[in-house]
């Protein structure tokens, strides 16, 4: 299948992705990096790994239909038949979700319907909860609200910090998502949805 990854911030999750598709365990080929932050360290990433790029900045548009129409046109250029979000910081508009109704996936670093929207790591860690973690979901039209694909959990040592805690999670992302991925893709392969 043809995927597209979508990023704002570092690209740690994009890396991890790229890795698992050069490799042959995710059976997908990556047409495009959507990134709505051009000065983004994932651009360098994804320079690095080959991937093409389309950045964008949001205020250039009149409208969030108006970017996502942009975005929409690239991705039917590239053949995308999926797209995977991995730190995207935008809500994805109607526009988005009606071109690709039901194939948009998003990672959370926690465990929802606990902790949606910003720094939800922050979120867990400041609740003091005992079980932190990480979910991958369909994405709708609410901010981290779709069907759940599936979860992860971290629990939180008794001398953990902010940054020990972020560093477990993010180490929990970068094996959940591939996995996530490559399920997803090869079910939908079976299920003559993409090539
Ligand atoms: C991840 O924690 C992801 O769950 C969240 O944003 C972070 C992105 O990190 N939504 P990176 O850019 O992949 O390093």
């Amino acid at each position: 299948s043809c995927i597209a990854l979508f990023a704002s911030g570092s690209g740690s999750n994009v890396q991890a992705i790229a890795e698992a598709v050069q490799t042959g365990e995710i059976p997908a080929h990556i047409a495009l990096l959507v990134c709505d932050q051009p000065d983004a360290y994932v651009i360098k990433r994804a320079e690095q790994l080959n991937i093409p790029v389309f950045s964008f900045r949001a205020k250039e548009y009149a409208s969030k239909a108006e970017f996502e129409q942009e975005i929409v046109h690239r991705l039917r250029e590239a053949g995308v038949d999926f797209i995977f979000l991995a730190g995207y910081m935008r809500l994805i508009g109607e526009t988005l979700l009606h071109a690709y109704r039901g194939k948009i996936v998003n990672i959370h670093p926690s465990l929802l319907p606990a902790f949606p929207g910003k720094d939800a790591i922050g979120q867990a860690f400041n609740a003091q909860v005992k079980i932190a973690g990480v979910t991958v979901h369909f994405v709708d039209e609410g901010m981290d609200t779709g069907p759940i694909i599936d979860q992860e959990s971290v629990r939180m040592a008794e001398d953990e910090t902010r940054e020990s805690l972020q560093r477990k999670i993010q180490e929990v992302e970068h094996e959940l998502y591939p996995r996530v991925i490559k399920k997803l893709l090869t079910e939908a392969v079976m299920e003559g949805i993409t090539e």
